[in-house]
């Protein structure tokens, strides 16, 4: 557990800037204006995976021109890093019954893809009018679990990275940019 205390001790580990802010918020202008275009005349759930997805879904659901409605859910994976099975936990559930629902999951980065390969399936069961997943980042080369996100707003290689949601030890999330996070320091 990192305990940053000091402005400085809080800066040396932003090695780099991978996503500057006005990329991310041209990026989330268009996947706003595209499911906009897509679910005309439907109901649409937003559904943000907490805690790391919360900036990116307060920015897209005011890019999004539709009625839409918005619900929250904590879940975690519990695995063995060297097998790709595992198990999802949810911790905070919905409160929506997603039955009258097209349900758009929006996640802050897919990795392993251990959380959303078992989530989806879940929220399948519950019988929405659809299920599809909007991830602000993809590391498609981490991925221990067949999972692919419906739409991916930046793809980047294998770096753990920080900022606009995203944490270390619950630190870094109110950076506007992502950043390549350096442990070196
Ligand atoms: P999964 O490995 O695809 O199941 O991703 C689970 C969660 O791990 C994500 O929703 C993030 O909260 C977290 N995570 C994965 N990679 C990173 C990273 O580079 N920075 C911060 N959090 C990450």
């Amino acid at each position: 557990m990192c305990n940053i205390t000091t402005k400085d001790e809080f800066e040396k580990h932003i090695k780099r800037i991978l996503i500057t802010e006005q990329e991310i918020q041209e990026a989330v202008i268009k996947a706003g204006a595209e499911i906009s275009k897509e679910y005309e005349g439907k109901p649409i759930l937003l559904v943000s995976i907490l805690k790391g997805s919360f900036v990116f879904l307060s920015d897209l659901c005011r890019a999004i021109t539709l009625p839409c409605e918005m619900d929250f859910m904590i879940a975690k994976s519990y695995y063995n890093s060297t097998e790709s099975s595992g198990e999802v936990k949810i911790l905070m559930d919905l409160e929506h019954d997603i039955s009258q629902y097209h349900v758009i999951i929006v996640e802050d980065i897919v990795d392993t893809g251990q959380t959303l390969s078992k989530l989806v399936p879940m929220l399948k069961e519950r019988n929405p009018l659809s299920v599809s997943v909007v991830t602000l980042l993809d590391k498609p080369s981490r991925r221990t679990a067949p999972f692919n996100p419906d739409k991916t707003l930046f793809t980047i290689p294998d770096h753990f990275v920080i900022g606009y949601g995203l944490d270390c030890s619950e630190y870094y999330r109110n950076l506007p940019y992502i950043a390549e996070y350096n442990a070196e320091v």
